[in-house]
């Protein structure tokens, strides 16, 4: 018997395709991340992550404004900070005059429509290189203790002018304790963007490589979650919700989809995904030996992570895909 029905029908023209198409990416899909370092008019190359620099302040005006021409409207700075700054409570993240801050104040002063969210952790100004306090005796992260210093850098982050708090800490309560200190001193009007099921994963190596954040002892599994758990997740995001996050977030994003997509159907708030630096190294990787077809490997990743459905995507792809996007 031959077919009556014929999905390939859908599938014969380009036009048939493009109409049936039911995920389709935009640049206002993405969020940039940016690395600042110390200096002037340098940027530096991470080896891991080809593409990627690490920019002195002044510079990453110049990138944030090629951004933004090609339609790239949000970014998520990070700071690469020298080691002689870095202490067990990371006191220079509160530093409206360091590195970070002024940086975050610059790029808005300069671009005032576009969005930046600042990352809410410990790990890129503490000796220890971990998202909290660790008690020097017994090498446990303290989480109580690293509520208040959390609250403190959301704030600094919030008068610096960050638009979107991004709590990447994973302390218990930091949502509800950042959201009061927010309101508590007039800044009701800034959000937060949660790492809600932020994974202890291998994928951030080329990350922690770039701003030199890497634990200096132990790991992070007692805060990050478990590669293997689901429904825990979902505990997470229960609480995230309860304690008043805007947005949500899943991290990494392309070993995680069946996250994204479970996230997704348990809440009413916008849900995003982290493409993480492991994730763009893998690509890149294959991509310079010949083995696959980095474009359209780019955009079938990015593709995929929407498809799950993650509203909007922090991207180190962001860049290149607008401009893919932009020739059509
Ligand atoms: C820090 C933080 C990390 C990333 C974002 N914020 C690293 C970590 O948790 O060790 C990773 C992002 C990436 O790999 O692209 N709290």
């Amino acid at each position: 018997m031959l077919p009556t029905h014929r999905p390939r029908r859908n599938r014969k023209s380009e036009v048939i395709r493009d109409m049936v198409q039911e995920t389709r990416l935009t640049t206002h899909d993405f969020i940039y991340p940016l690395f600042i370092t110390e200096g002037q008019n340098q940027q530096t190359p991470i080896s891991s992550m080809p593409g990627i620099f690490r920019f002195t302040a002044d510079r990453v005006i110049d990138e944030v404004g090629a951004c933004v021409e090609l339609g790239i409207n949000a970014f998520a700075p990070f700071p690469n900070i020298s080691e002689v700054l870095k202490d067990r409570l990371a006191r220079e993240s509160t530093n409206l005059e360091g590195l970070y801050l002024k940086a975050v104040a610059d790029i808005k002063r300069q671009f005032p429509e576009v969005v930046i969210m600042t990352d809410v952790a410990m790990d890129p100004y503490s000796s220890d290189g971990h998202d909290g306090v660790v008690d020097p005796d017994s090498g446990e992260i303290l989480n109580d203790a690293s509520l208040e210093i959390l609250g403190q850098m959301a704030l600094a982050q919030a008068r610096a002018g960050a638009d979107i708090i991004g709590p990447s800490d994973m302390m218990d309560g930091r949502v509800a304790w950042i959201r009061r200190v927010l309101d508590e001193n007039a800044f009701s009007h800034v959000s937060i963007m949660s790492y809600t099921a932020k994974y202890a994963s291998a994928f951030y190596g080329p990350f922690r490589d770039a701003l030199a954040s890497a634990p200096k002892r132990g790991d992070k599994k007692s805060y990050q979650m478990n590669p293997a758990n689901k429904r825990e997740a979902l505990r997470e995001l229960a609480l995230d919700e309860a304690e008043g996050a805007d947005m949500v977030m899943i991290k990494p994003a392309l070993s995680y989809l069946d996250i994204i997509h479970s996230v997704k159907e348990h809440t009413h708030l916008p849900v995003t995904a982290y493409n993480v630096s492991g994730e763009y190294a893998m690509v890149k990787a294959a991509a310079q030996n010949g083995w696959l077809d980095g474009e359209r490997t780019m955009m079938e990743v990015l593709t995929s992570i929407k498809r799950a459905g993650a509203d909007a995507i922090l991207t180190y792809f962001a860049k290149e895909a607008a401009a893919v996007l932009r020739r059509g």
